[in-house]
């Protein structure tokens, strides 16, 4: 009862402060049931993942140690930005990859944006090899994780805070260093790689 008190207040409150536009109609809705869940999804999820490949991404290689001073990478196209001020991204990782401790774990990682001349090392990344850095082209950061040779762009991120949601954790980064050299994408479009770009 508290609660629905609250809300009309909170409403009432709203509308004090409401400007009569005339000519524009509002409607104020006053939501007082609980919060109904989602209904069943009415797709199974190989439609779901074909509607999804649809929407073009970049590709990434994300960077960080592992539990023997070696390194871990994946390939990752759910990256994105958040915010500029302070600087954040996001990325989401699954719940069984082999890195999710790791990333969870360490402090830092890099996102190395992929190149339109990179799509080997995107597969290599996606792969079960045992070393997919074996052969890699890569300097350290300053945080001492592999920056890949040849990326279009890099984000050292500080790992600020992670969000289990579903079968992925949403990760967000807060960015301490980046560079980037202007340079054709990669991008991931309906389960293929093509450039784009300059
Ligand atoms: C183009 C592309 C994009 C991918 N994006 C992601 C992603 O955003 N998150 C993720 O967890 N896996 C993603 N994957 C899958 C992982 O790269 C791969 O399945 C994973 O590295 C498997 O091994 P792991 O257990 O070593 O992580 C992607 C794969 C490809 C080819």
């Amino acid at each position: 009862m508290a609660m629905i008190l609250r809300k009309i207040r909170d409403a009432s409150a709203q509308k004090a402060h409401f400007r009569h536009n005339p000519g524009v109609s509002y409607r104020l809705t006053l939501m007082l049931s609980p919060k109904k869940p989602a209904a069943e999804p009415e797709f199974d999820s190989q439609h779901f993942r074909a509607a999804l490949s649809q929407f073009a991404t970049g590709v990434t290689v994300i960077t960080t140690r592992d539990e023997n001073g070696g390194f871990f990478g994946l390939t990752a196209s759910s990256f994105n930005s958040v915010s500029l001020t302070p600087p954040l991204v996001l990325w989401s990782l699954g719940s069984h990859s082999r890195g999710l401790p790791l990333f969870s774990g360490n402090s830092h990682y890099v996102i190395n944006v992929l190149a339109a001349d990179q799509a080997a090392l995107a597969e290599r990344f996606a792969s079960r090899a045992d070393d997919r850095f074996h052969g890699v082209d890569f300097t350290l950061s300053q945080t001492g994780l592999p920056i890949l040779g040849g990326v279009s762009a890099w984000f050292e991120c500080h790992n600020r805070s992670r969000y289990p949601e579903g079968d992925h954790v949403i990760f967000v980064g807060e960015v301490e260093r980046c560079a980037f050299e202007a340079k054709p994408a990669l991008v991931f479009h309906g389960g293929r790689f093509a450039e784009i770009g300059v």
